[in-house]
C-alpha cells in the first residue's frame, strides 16, 4: 500500500502475537542496527524539510520540545519522560497492528503504541503497517499538545464503547479524518496535524498544495458518513478552523449520532455535499488519472 498508514483497526496480524495480553514488547533499543537508523534519518530529514510552511505551528512545536533527531531512531523511555511530564502520556512499543480492543485500552490509559520496527530502505514509501517512523515521527509531537492528548484518550474510551454498539467504523472515521488525515486553519490557510500526513513526504505535499483533493470544513456527523482510503491519498480532507474543536469533540455524547447514523446513506470518499463548507473544491484530476490507468 502508500506510505499512508492504514488504521490500526481490525488488522492485527495473528502472527506475531507477543506474550503479553496488552501486546507490548520490549523496544530493545540497543538492537537497532546502523542501518536502521540510517532509514530513520533519511526519513526525518526529508519529512523535516518539508514541514515549514505546511505542518501546523503546534506540530512543530511538538517536535521541536521532544528528545527527537536525525541520528537515530528514538528510545521511547526517554520520549515518554517528556511526554509524561507535558501531558500524562507515553509511548509503548508494540510488534505492528494490534487488535481494536487492545488499541482502544492503551489509548484510554493515555499510552501511544508505537511499532517497534522501521521499514526498510528499498521501501521508504510503502509501508503495510505503521512503523516507528510513523508513530513518532507522526504521532508523537501531536501528543505534547494538551488538546489532542485529551482528544486521543477520549477516542480510546469511546472505541471501547462504539465496539461494543457496533458502530466502530463510523468512530473510526472521525479518527482518520482528524488524527491522521487532519488538516486545520493557520491564518486562513490550511495547515497540517494529521499524522498519516505528515509522515509521507508525496501526502505532505498534495494534502496542503495540490489542487485535486476537497478541502471541507470539518463536520461530525458528515465525518461519520463518509468512507475513506486507505492504499492512496484522501480525495478529500476536513478541516477544522482550531485544534480546540478537537476538545469539545472529546466531550461530545455520540449516542445521538450512532442513532443517526447507524443505517444512513453514506458518502464516498470524493463526494461534495451541498451542505458542505467547502475551502477548496478539488478538480479530482490525480484519482482521475489512476481510475483511467486501472481501466487502461
Ligand atoms: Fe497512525
Amino acid at each position: 500500500m502508500h506510505d499512508t498508514a492504514p488504521a490500526k483497526h481490525g488488522l492485527a496480524a495473528g502472527d506475531h502475537r507477543p506474550d503479553r495480553p496488552d501486546w507490548t514488547i520490549a523496544q530493545d533499543w540497543e538492537r537497532y542496527t546502523a542501518a536502521e537508523h540510517a532509514v530513520w534519518k533519511t526519513l526525518f530529514e526529508r519529512q523535516s524539510r518539508l514541514l515549514p510552511g505546511r505542518a501546523c505551528a503546534e506540530f512543530v512545536r511538538g517536535m521541536a520540545d521532544l528528545p527527537l533527531g536525525a541520528d537515530q531512531i528514538p528510545n521511547f523511555e526517554q520520549l515518554s519522560e517528556v511526554l509524561m511530564q507535558r501531558t500524562g502520556w507515553q509511548v509503548v512499543a508494540v510488534p505492528g497492528l494490534v487488535p481494536d480492543d487492545v488499541f482502544f485500552e492503551h489509548l484510554a490509559n493515555r499510552r501511544f503504541p508505537s511499532g517497534q520496527f522501521i521499514r526498510k530502505p528499498h521501501e521508504l514509501d510503502y509501508l503495510e503497517e505503521p512503523d516507528v517512523f510513523h508513530d513518532v515521527f507522526g504521532h508523537v509531537p501531536m501528543l505534547m499538545n494538551p488538546v489532542m492528548a485529551e482528544f486521543i484518550q477520549a477516542y480510546g474510551q469511546g472505541g471501547l464503547r462504539a465496539k461494543q454498539l457496533g458502530v466502530l467504523d463510523q468512530l473510526a472515521r472521525v479518527y482518520w479524518y482528524t488524527v491522521e488525515f487532519g488538516l486545520v486553519l493557520e491564518d486562513g490557510a490550511p495547515r497540517i496535524y494529521g499524522a498519516g500526513i505528515v509522515s509521507s513526504s508525496t501526502e505532505t505535499r498534495f494534502s496542503v498544495e495540490d489542487d485535486s483533493p476537497n478541502r471541507v470544513r470539518f463536520a461530525l456527523e458528515r465525518v461519520m458518513r463518509t468512507r475513506y482510503r486507505i492504499d492512496d491519498f484522501q480525495e478529500t480532507y476536513f478541516v477544522l478552523d482550531h485544534l480546540d474543536e478537537l476538545l469539545a469533540l472529546a466531550q461530545v455524547d455520540f449516542a445521538p449520532y450512532y442513532q443517526r447514523v447507524r443505517g444512513a446513506a453514506e458518502h464516498a470518499p470524493g463526494d461534495v455535499l451541498a451542505s458542505d463548507r467547502v475551502l477548496t473544491r478539488g478538480t479530482g484530476r490525480y484519482h482521475a488519472r489512476k481510475r483511467q490507468g486501472a481501466a487502461a
